[in-house]
């Protein structure tokens, strides 16, 4: 008989810390939705004390998100423990989530604390956020590190306390699957009130070992993993939650375990993720890298041919990546393009509708055949939408091999016209240095990429720009079926979301 292992989403804070990875208030409520719609069972939604905008985006997740857990990290203080339990107290189900380091190393040089002290300031935490919130999560920093001995006696202590989830954290990614089965028997076996609590699994990359860890923290009876998709999270990143919850589907001979998410939706998750961040996954990632599910060479192909099985562990369909075959064109009518829509996991407002139905009947007259692929882009570029302080109106690039590329831009600036002229070594060159001198601001571009959203010479091109105003990094996106178009509508994006930015920060600083 199968049990029910939890499956605690940290991409929102663990991931969202990693260098590249940080989004905006708007991305994280989009990403916290998928999140909902994967069927996460918590989702940590931040740090709530980090800074007022992570108070800010907490709050909103925790008020938005109505199907699962949302949890706020706290360190072992009145101050961080009440401010998470006032960023998560309107959501439907709130848990704290505090921790202390266990280790010797740790609570020497970093807490300067002596164990005896540690123990207390647990006990005491643990007491505080009970009293606040009906469900706490406590966990031990860098346990797998921590004296067996001197972490059981912590972990009593908090669950005498009435915490229901203790996380006992590899920290720095050191365990070997073997010591970390042998670790989770070991508190199963000396923790005298284990029973009332979970226990937890939280696991760093940093020898490759944390999906290989999580899985044996399960078979030695974990019942909750901490992961993120796409692994993101602090240098080499945290478990993979598409590898654990696809190795637990695809094993459950092994295991024994199963999980509440819908597997359909992880491919979705991991794509949006990509987007938000623009931190690209490797092709040969497992589960949702683009080579996953791709068999190149002729012998996998035949094999594949005559029985999927001879190559195939798990299907395409089953991480949502085969395209539903109806595909859209410019006769379909707005009914198709609703249960299009619907069949993707969206509901919206008819206004909404409306807007998107507009945008995809220009897109079905540049481009003959539209696929879940295109809709999917067309939805994401409209759910992450922030106020246009620019928008592009129109460009003229003159360009060739033998003369310099001169860009003219015409931009709306809250609604007036304003014009630039600028030479460049290309057209992209040309076009964003048009558009950084009409903003008036020292950019600096950081990154850039265009990608095709489908097949096809008609195919939408998906545009990034990373750019520097000196103080921070601002992603924007684009997109559109000429790609020049569609990278001028990022870089713009770009400028766009350093003002949302700015201005968010400095209206959450009065929260
Ligand atoms: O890796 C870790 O120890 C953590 C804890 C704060 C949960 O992220
Ligand atoms: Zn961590």
């Amino acid at each position: 008989m199968s049990r029910i292992v939890k499956i605690f989403d940290t991409t929102l804070r663990d991931g969202e810390q990693s260098p590249g990875c940080s989004m905006n208030l708007k991305e994280k409520l989009e990403m916290a939705k998928q999140l909902e719609r994967l069927k996460i069972d918590v989702i940590e939604a931040g740090f709530a004390i980090a800074s007022p905008g992570d108070f800010e985006s907490v709050q909103l997740v925790a008020n938005e998100i109505k199907n699962a857990t949302v949890a706020s990290l706290a360190r072992s203080t009145e101050k961080d423990i009440s401010t998470a339990y006032e960023a998560i107290k309107t959501a439907v189900n709130p848990r704290i989530h505090f921790f202390i380091a266990t280790s010797d190393l740790h609570m020497e040089y970093k807490l300067k604390m002596k164990p005896d002290a540690v123990l207390e300031k647990a006990i005491a935490m643990a007491k505080y956020a009970r009293n606040l919130c009906g469900e706490v999560e406590f966990s031990a920093e860098d346990a797998s590190r921590t004296r067996p001995e001197f972490l059981y006696q912590v972990l009593e202590a908090v669950i005498d306390q009435g915490v229901c989830v203790v996380n006992v954290p590899d920290t720095v990614g050191y365990a070997t699957p073997d010591e970390y089965f042998r670790f989770i028997q070991g508190i199963r076996n000396n923790v005298p009130n284990i029973d009332k609590a979970v226990i937890s699994a939280h696991v760093h990359d940093d020898l490759g070992l944390a999906v290989a860890n999580s899985l044996a923290a399960i078979q030695a009876g974990a019942g909750q993993v901490e992961c993120t998709i796409n692994g993101i999270g602090e240098r080499a990143g945290n478990a993979a939650l598409e590898e654990i919850v696809m190795a637990l589907k695809t094993r459950n001979d092994i295991y024994q375990a199963d999980t509440n998410i819908d597997t359909t939706q992880i491919y979705r998750s991991s794509r949006l993720l990509t987007k938000l961040t623009g931190v690209k996954v490797q092709p040969n990632k497992a589960i949702v890298g683009e080579n996953a599910f791709a068999h190149e060479s002729g012998i996998h192909q035949h094999g594949v041919l005559a029985n999927k099985q001879t190559y195939e562990i798990m299907t395409p369909e089953s991480i949502g990546l085969k395209e539903n075959k109806m595909v859209l064109g410019k006769h379909s009518g707005k009914h198709a393009f609703v249960d299009k829509l619907s069949s993707l996991g969206y509901s919206f407002k008819d206004e909404e509708i409306l807007d998107l139905f507009e945008q995809f009947k220009v897109l079905a007259d540049k481009k003959k055949d539209i696929t879940d692929k295109d809709i999917l882009a067309l939805v994401e570029q409209k759910q992450l939408a922030i106020p246009e302080v620019y928008s592009l109106e129109r460009f003229v690039i003159s360009t060739g091999n033998t003369i310099s590329t001169a860009a003219t831009v015409q931009l709306r600036k809250n609604g007036d016209l304003i014009e630039g002229v600028s030479l460049g070594d290309g057209p992209i060159s040309a076009g964003f240095k048009a558009i950084s001198e009409l903003v008036g601001s020292n950019l600096t571009l950081i990154d850039y990429g265009v990608e095709a959203v489908t097949d096809g010479t008609d195919a939408q091109g998906e545009a990034q720009v990373k750019i520097s105003d000196g103080n921070q990094v601002y992603h924007g996106r684009g997109l559109s079926t000429d790609i020049i178009d569609a990278s001028l509508k990022a870089y713009i994006d770009a400028v766009n979301q350093m003002i949302y930015i700015n201005e968010t920060q400095v209206h959450a600083e009065k929260v």
